[in-house]
């Protein structure tokens, strides 16, 4: 039996999707292949959080229903599922069953159960995410907690994603000692909100907080880097940072959230703090830590946002200068506060596009400022990824505060720690030079 798997979205969907193949493996038996023709189930899982691919899904899903095998099956997963439910089958009845973000683990039950729907957010999937081990090479994702408790006024995946549950960490120990066994040397810790990591356990006597739980993690051994995504402003305590400044293992890049730097505008998304908590923690962050790398998102043109708001979000970019930045255009959600605000409030889709313009491309110039000020720095990469064809030989890897460095013309072990000299740059990106073969 073969199974082709579509994963649209986040680190999370990639995880639920590593979840379902070890399942459908271990239990049916089933084979990976990359040509859905050739598929006996094809599986989608689906992104809501903005409007344009939830839109896609259903020529898709009709793509899907004309080329497949007579008898293969369509199961429709995730987050728009989750918020879709039945309607999809209504809507496109050749699928043959839905499974959302939260239900994950059931997918083998409704396989064999015709048009079922299974999309409870109360559902507690938080014992049953490690059925399987699963080798995954050098770097593997280990969830530590489902689901969201926030209400930002944008967003949909509290509706999609149900109440936050933490993973008990007797599980994720086990879970993170098995993936070290298999190989994996760097894990990335996922949660919706992965600081908040302890606030609610399914199992009684559970007391641990984020910063426990890292410490935790830097016990075992051979497990080289930990990173983790997505931590919340809010919740950067001091404790936090300094945990994170302290721990070996902790890589040290961030990915911190802004969304706006403008208060007012953070306030209307009720994002909890506001634009000095932001610069307040970046500036800890940074004594603290000088390298660390910052990523972040950013949504432009929220509902209300001013010339002046959208200028707030501007001056953050120019204070923080983030190495990465995820950044889009407001997009209306069902279920979610600001759906509901009305077309006055609005922003003009032709000012909401130029905003996004405007900040993308000071974005780049900053990056290929900041690019030329690594020339001659020396850095410890994990290789990721090589090549070696007639037509070219590289390999490429991260640093600890994650910096991707790329080498021409060698080709080295992925999995080896390699020291590495930044010896040129192209646009923002990084090339290096190998010093030395670390292990
Ligand atoms: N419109 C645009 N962007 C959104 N995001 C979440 N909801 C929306 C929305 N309704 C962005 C946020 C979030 C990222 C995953 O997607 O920036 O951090
Ligand atoms: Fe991930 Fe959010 Fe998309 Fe769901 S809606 S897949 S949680 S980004």
């Amino acid at each position: 039996m073969k199974l082709y798997i579509e994963t649209l979205g986040c680190a999370m969907n990639t995880r639920d999707s590593e979840h379902m193949i070890s399942e459908l493996q271990k239990k049916e038996g089933y084979e990976l292949t990359s040509d859905a023709k050739d598929a006996d189930l094809i599986l989608i899982n689906t992104c809501s959080v903005r409007e344009k691919p939830e839109r896609k899904l259903f020529s898709e899903i009709g793509q899907f229903a004309k080329i497949k095998k007579a008898g293969a099956k369509i199961g429709v997963c995730g987050c728009t599922a989750s918020h879709m439910g039945e309607q999809i089958i209504k809507r496109a009845p050749s699928v043959d069953f839905v499974l959302g973000a939260r239900n994950v683990s059931k997918i083998t039950e409704v396989l064999h159960k015709p048009k079922a729907v299974e999309v409870s957010i109360d559902y507690d999937d938080s014992t049953y995410v490690f059925d399987v081990a699963k080798n995954t090479g050098i770097k593997a994702l280990l969830n530590i907690s489902i689901g969201c408790d926030k209400k930002c006024a944008y967003c949909i995946v509290p509706h999609t994603r149900g109440k936050e549950i933490s993973i008990p960490l007797d599980l994720l120990l086990k879970e993170a000692n098995k993936l070290v066994a298999s190989g994996v040397k760097e894990i990335m810790l996922l949660g919706q909100n992965v600081n908040n990591y302890g606030a609610r356990f399914s199992v009684p006597h559970e007391k641990i907080d984020f910063a426990g739980l890292l410490r935790e993690l830097e016990k075992i051994e051979g497990l080289h880097r930990i990173r983790f995504t997505s931590p919340h402003p809010l919740h950067m305590d001091d404790a936090f940072l300094e945990e994170f400044a302290r721990n070996k293992k902790v890589c040290k890049s961030i990915h911190i959230p802004l969304q706006s730097g403008s208060t007012q505008i953070l306030r209307a998304m009720r994002r909890g703090y506001t634009k000095e908590w932001y610069l307040n923690r970046i500036k800890k962050l940074r004594s603290l830590v000088p390298d660390v790398g910052i990523s972040t998102d950013i949504i432009v043109g929220f509902p209300t946002e001013s010339d002046a708001d959208f200028q707030d979000t501007m001056d953050v970019l120019e204070a923080v200068r983030f190495d990465t930045m995820y950044s889009f255009v407001y997009s209306p959600r069902p279920h979610t506060e600001s759906a509901s605000w009305g077309q006055e409030k609005e922003v003009e889709k032709e000012v909401a596009s130029k905003r996004l313009a405007i900040l993308q491309n000071r974005h780049k110039e900053i990056l290929k400022e900041d690019a030329k000020k690594e020339l001659g720095k020396t850095y410890t990469i994990l290789v990721e990824n090589n090549k070696q064809s007639p037509v070219e030989v590289f390999s490429e890897g991260r640093s600890d505060n994650g910096r991707l460095i790329k080498i021409q013309g060698e080709f080295l072990d992925i999995g080896s720690f390699v020291e590495v000299e930044v010896v040129a740059t192209d646009g923002g990106s990084l090339i290096g030079k190998s010093k030395a073969v670390k292990a």
